[in-house]
C-alpha cells in the first residue's frame, strides 16, 4: 500500500516537473487597447487584467530622464505641438531629447489611434520609467500577484548621437529597483543587437534579454538556425513581428532548438490577423499551434483569460 502511495506521489511530482510553464502575456504599451499607450492608467489596467509583464518603451529627455514613449518624437502621442509650437526641428517633428523632464511634465498624453480612446479626452500624463516601475511594484504588493516589466530601449544609436547613451543609466535604474540576475522578473528588449551585447558583455548584466526582429526583409538573415544560435550568446529570446511566425511557423522550433524563447508582437482584438475567425482563434494559433512562449498584445485581459483556459 505504502509503495503504491509513494509511486503515485512520484508520478505527480514528475508530471509537475515535466509540465511546460504557462506562456506569458505581455501588455503591449500597457492595456493600450483600452487606454492611451504608455500611461500609468494603461499600466494599471494591464496589471488588473492579469498581464504577466507590462511593457515600457523608453526614450530619454534632454536632462537624461527615461520616459515611457514609443517614439523619439512626441507629436503623435502628446499635445506638444499646442504647448510648444516653436520647438519643432527642421523636419517638423518634436523630439523628446529636446525637452527637459519638467517641460515633459506639462504635456498631456493622447491616444494615437482614431478607433480607440477619444483623443484628448481625460487628462493623461507621461510617466517616467521609475514611476512605471513603482506602479507595477506597488500593484504587485496590493494584489499579491507579481507582474514583471518589459522595457525596450528605443533607438539607442540616436540617443548616443544626442549625447544621451542609454545602457549604463538604464541598468542603474533596474538595479535601484531590485532587478538583478537571471531570474529577475524583467525582459530587456531592443531591435539593435549592439546594446544587448554591450549590456551582457562589457556591463555584465545578467538580466534576461530579448532581441526584437522586425518584418523588414533586411532582418531575414537573423532567423536562420545559424544566426539564432549566435543570438543565444547574448539573449534569452527573440521578439519577432508576428508576421514572421505566420509566414514561417518553424521559426519557433528553430528558436527553441537554439534555446531561445519566442515572444512575437503584436496581437490586437481590433486588428485580427488575416485568416483568423476571431481573436481567440488567433490566440489559439500562436499559443497552441505555433507554441510561442508568450506574446505582446494590446488586450492582455483576453490573452490572460485564454491562457487560463488552457490549464
Ligand atoms: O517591443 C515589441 C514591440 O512593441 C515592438 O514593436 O514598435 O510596438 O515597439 P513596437
Ligand atoms: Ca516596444
Amino acid at each position: 500500500m505504502k509503495a503504491r502511495i509513494w509511486a503515485a506521489a512520484w508520478c505527480a511530482a514528475a508530471v509537475s516537473l515535466c509540465a511546460a510553464a504557462d506562456p506569458v502575456v505581455i501588455a503591449h504599451r500597457g492595456a493600450s487597447g483600452f487606454l492611451p499607450e504608455h500611461t500609468l492608467e494603461a499600466y494599471a489596467a494591464a496589471h488588473a487584467l492579469g498581464a504577466d509583464y507590462i511593457e515600457q518603451d523608453l526614450v530619454r529627455t534632454k536632462d537624461g530622464a527615461f520616459i515611457c514613449r514609443h517614439d523619439i518624437h512626441l507629436d503623435d502621442t502628446t499635445n506638444v505641438a499646442e504647448v510648444f509650437p516653436d520647438r519643432k526641428r527642421k523636419d517638423g517633428r518634436w523630439y523628446a531629447a529636446d525637452f527637459t523632464l519638467a517641460e515633459i511634465r506639462t504635456l498631456r498624453a493622447v491616444e494615437r489611434l482614431p478607433n480607440r480612446f477619444p483623443r484628448g479626452a481625460a487628462d493623461f500624463r507621461i510617466p517616467t520609467f521609475e514611476e512605471a516601475i513603482e506602479l507595477v511594484q506597488g500593484m504587485n504588493k496590493t494584489t499579491g500577484r507579481e507582474a514583471g516589466i518589459y522595457p525596450e530601449l528605443k533607438n539607442p544609436a540616436f540617443h548616443r548621437g544626442e549625447g544621451l547613451p542609454m545602457e549604463e543609466a538604464f541598468l542603474e535604474i533596474c538595479k535601484k529597483y531590485g532587478y538583478a540576475g537571471k531570474s529577475a522578473r524583467i525582459f530587456v528588449q531592443c531591435f539593435d543587437p549592439g546594446p544587448l551585447k554591450r549590456m551582457r558583455g562589457e556591463l555584465g548584466s545578467e538580466l534576461p534579454q530579448i532581441h526584437l526582429i522586425s518584418d523588414s526583409k533586411i532582418q531575414d538573415a537573423l532567423v536562420t538556425a545559424e544566426n539564432l544560435a549566435k543570438i543565444a550568446e547574448y539573449a534569452e529570446g527573440i521578439g519577432p513581428d508576428k508576421g514572421r511566425v505566420l509566414a514561417d511557423p518553424e521559426l519557433v522550433k528553430r528558436a527553441h532548438a537554439a534555446k531561445l524563447l519566442v515572444h512575437p508582437y503584436t496581437l490586437r482584438r481590433d486588428e485580427i490577423g488575416k485568416g483568423f475567425a476571431s481573436f481567440d482563434d488567433e490566440l489559439r494559433a500562436f499559443f497552441v499551434e505555433y507554441g510561442v512562449d508568450g506574446l505582446f498584445t494590446d488586450y492582455p485581459g483576453d490573452a490572460a483569460r485564454f491562457v487560463q483556459s488552457l490549464r
